[in-house]
């Protein structure tokens, strides 16, 4: 079993993050081979101040280890430091098919209708994410759901790959999209998911906030006036109920309807105080590790070069055969 995952380094790592991905990188650290990754080239589509850049990629690496990340386990490490992601990303170009880029939802968000000013690193994205992947011919990439279309398109890319040049090179990935790893939604909208990207702070918990920052941010999240039902069947057309009740439980590790048989007929009165005690349970922990961590970026910049080398070892075999398959000389 060989486990590969990223994370786009464009601002502070979220509850989503941590509940959709982290925690099951931690998890499945102890079962195979794992590789996780700072996804600084794919940080590219978005304008940063390349100082910030910078500081992010270490900041986010501290809050993986203080998340449990173990480098003497995993492989921890920034992705500019392997070239071969960016030169199997060129290679998987001649493969990829721009109609297959043009359907993925990401590109068609996050373009809007100004596509001719969006950046063509953005409509290559997925791309890159591939090479990131079919480099370490991993077996199981650990991601939230709503990853799964990029998943997708990289096993249709090692298909295309394999069969167009007559190998066995690839081998296709399967995403391992966890039971216990919801979508989680903004705090704010439950119909849009938490995310770096969103200007409003309000709408997700950063696992840099202190404990008075997580309270406030639940005791202001939006919802509605009911109380709680006895089954989560009962809140489909209540979007932030839904998300809130998501959150209990995925933090506690319960079924939501568990939760739900705890809270039934209660408000978020009630509710909300009881999630906010949870959330700081869980995540003040963490916190305490990374300002510690913090303390000392530069052992954080050791680990991840530490990481780099044993990364660049691991995929320069297959970026040569895929480089001898498609005829380059070498
Ligand atoms: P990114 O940086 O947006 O998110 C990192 C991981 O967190 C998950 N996630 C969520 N899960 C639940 N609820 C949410 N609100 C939420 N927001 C984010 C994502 O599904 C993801 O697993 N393209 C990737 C990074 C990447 C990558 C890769 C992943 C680059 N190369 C190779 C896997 C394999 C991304 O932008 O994730």
């Amino acid at each position: 079993m060989r486990i590969v995952s990223g994370i786009q380094t464009t601002g502070n790592l979220h509850l989503g993050n941590y509940l959709g991905a982290i925690r099951q990188w931690v998890a499945m650290q102890e079962q195979g081979d794992a590789l996780f990754f700072l996804a600084d080239l794919h940080s590219l589509t978005i304008a940063i101040d390349p100082a910030e850049r910078a500081a992010t990629t270490i900041e986010m690496a501290a809050t993986l280890l203080a998340a449990g990340i173990d480098p003497d386990r995993a492989i921890l490490f920034n992705q500019a430091r392997v070239p071969a992601h960016a030169e199997l990303c060129w290679i998987l170009q001649g493969t990829a098919r721009m109609g297959w880029l043009g359907r993925m939802t990401q590109w068609k968000d996050k373009a809007g209708k100004n596509r001719d000013s969006a950046s063509v690193g953005l409509f290559t994205y997925p791309v890159l994410q591939a090479a990131d992947i079919l480099a370490y011919q991993a077996t199981h990439v650990p991601v939230g759901d709503d990853q799964k279309q990029h998943l997708e398109l990289a096993r249709d890319i090692a298909i295309k790959f394999n069969t167009d040049f007559g190998v066995e090179l690839f081998t296709l990935p399967e995403p391992y999209i966890s039971p216990a790893a919801p979508r989680i939604m903004s705090l704010r909208d439950g119909s849009a998911k938490m995310s770096k990207s969103d200007p409003s702070d309000a709408s997700r918990i950063n696992l840099t906030d202190t404990d008075d920052m997580i309270a406030q941010k639940l005791r202001k999240a939006r919802t509605d006036a009911e109380p709680l039902p006895a089954t989560m069947a009962a809140l489909a057309d209540r979007a932030e109920a839904r998300n809130l009740v998501t959150i209990f439980a995925a933090l506690e590790g319960s079924a939501p309807d568990a939760v739900l048989a705890r809270f039934e007929g209660q408000g978020f009165g009630t509710f909300k105080p009881a999630l906010a005690d949870l959330a700081i349970a869980v995540l003040g922990p963490i916190r305490a590790r990374l300002v510690q961590l913090l303390d000392d970026r530069a052992a954080v910049a050791a680990v991840l070069e530490r990481g780099a080398e044993r990364a660049r070892s691991l995929a320069a075999p297959t970026l040569l055969a895929a480089q001898r398959a498609v005829g380059l000389q070498v």
